[in-house]
């Protein structure tokens, strides 16, 4: 990434989830209700509310049992450069974006293509809670419960034809809102990709909340995807297009620094990074730092994608 050094939090700011929960004036309506209504007259996708409870049904199989990461790390030191290139801006600068009414456009290589109101996309979806690791390519990494569902589901839904080989996705385009979209520091608008065998690998997830809750617009509101055995840049925020491809699609960090960030950017301790070892990592939350395991210790679930690559030339 464009920073060179991750700024360490010190446990004293670390606000706990209780606290920081209390604090919050949360409107406590359930996605998941919501939802459930949106067909019914009078209740348009503008009433979505931007924070609540969200109800999920816990997933132990495709979850890590290890500690959580405290809420505030989790919302308060984010990557999302569309509010600027630094930790602490996109909590203090996302509360301006507009997340609904949200519409997603699914094209390319699919049958069902077309544009999709947020609630269109959901709403045959069960809500599930899983925790999974999340591996940041600057050396952090933290473990929370995503609230979503797997991506699968949702590509199985549209159809794709037997030219799709690989998955396109967009983020929001809305500088007005998104104010580190003024500065020329990527090539907006962000996006991202997956192979289809990843795209449908169980562990691939498309998430509306965290820690039981709607996404905050910082974690990427209202809708982001969650790679959980490649480097956090991989898990896109603020969805608004997904499209099915033949051609691998070129992601904006390859196309920023292609010698530092591939296409496919596995967690992968093997290879460093050009300007930094990817050897170690810090928790957030965490003073000493612990080993990074390759695929981000999904290796078991997912190495069996990658058979016979050589990961050093596709990293
Ligand atoms: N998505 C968009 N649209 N813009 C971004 O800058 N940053 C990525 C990823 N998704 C980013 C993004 C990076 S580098 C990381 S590490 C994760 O989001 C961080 O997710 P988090 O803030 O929820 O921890």
């Amino acid at each position: 990434m464009l920073i060179k050094k991750p700024s360490d939090i010190k446990p004293s700011e670390i606000t706990p989830q209780s606290v920081y929960q209390r604090r919050r004036e949360f409107m406590r309506t359930s996605l998941g209700l919501l939802l459930a209504g949106a067909g019914l007259p009078g209740l348009s996708a503008a009433t979505l509310p931007r924070s609540g409870k969200l109800d999920a049904v816990k997933n132990p199989s495709l979850s890590t049992d290890e500690t959580l990461t405290p809420w505030a790390n989790a919302t308060e030191y984010n990557n999302f450069y569309e509010f600027g290139s630094d930790k602490y801006s996109p909590a203090k600068l996302a509360g301006r974006l507009t997340t609904s009414p949200w519409r997603l456009s699914i094209e390319g290589e699919v049958a069902r293509s077309g544009s999709y109101t947020l609630e269109d996309i959901l709403r045959p979806h069960a809500l599930e809670e899983r925790i999974y690791r999340l591996r940041c390519v600057e050396r952090w990494s933290m473990v929370v419960p995503w609230v979503g569902f797997s991506l699968a589901e949702l590509i199985k839904r549209f159809e794709p034809t037997s030219r799709a080989k690989y998955v396109e996705f967009t983020t929001l385009y809305r500088p007005e809102e998104m104010p580190g979209q003024k500065r020329r520091v990527l090539d907006w608008p962000y996006v991202e990709g997956l192979r289809m065998d990843e795209a449908m690998h169980p562990l691939t997830m498309l998430a509306v909340g965290l820690y039981g809750e709607i996404l905050p617009n910082q974690n990427g509101a209202p809708i982001r995807l969650v790679v959980p055995w490649k480097y956090g840049f991989k898990s896109i925020k603020s969805i608004v297009k997904i499209r099915f491809t033949e051609q691998q699609p070129v992601s904006t960090w390859t196309r920023s620094a292609p010698s530092e960030y591939g296409f496919y950017s596995n967690v992968n301790p093997d290879v460093d990074h050009p300007r930094w070892s990817q050897k170690r990592e810090r928790r957030l939350g965490e003073f000493l730092k612990r080993k990074t395991e390759p695929f981000n210790g999904y290796a078991e679930q997912v190495a069996g994608l990658y058979r016979g690559m050589d990961l050093k030339k596709y990293y």
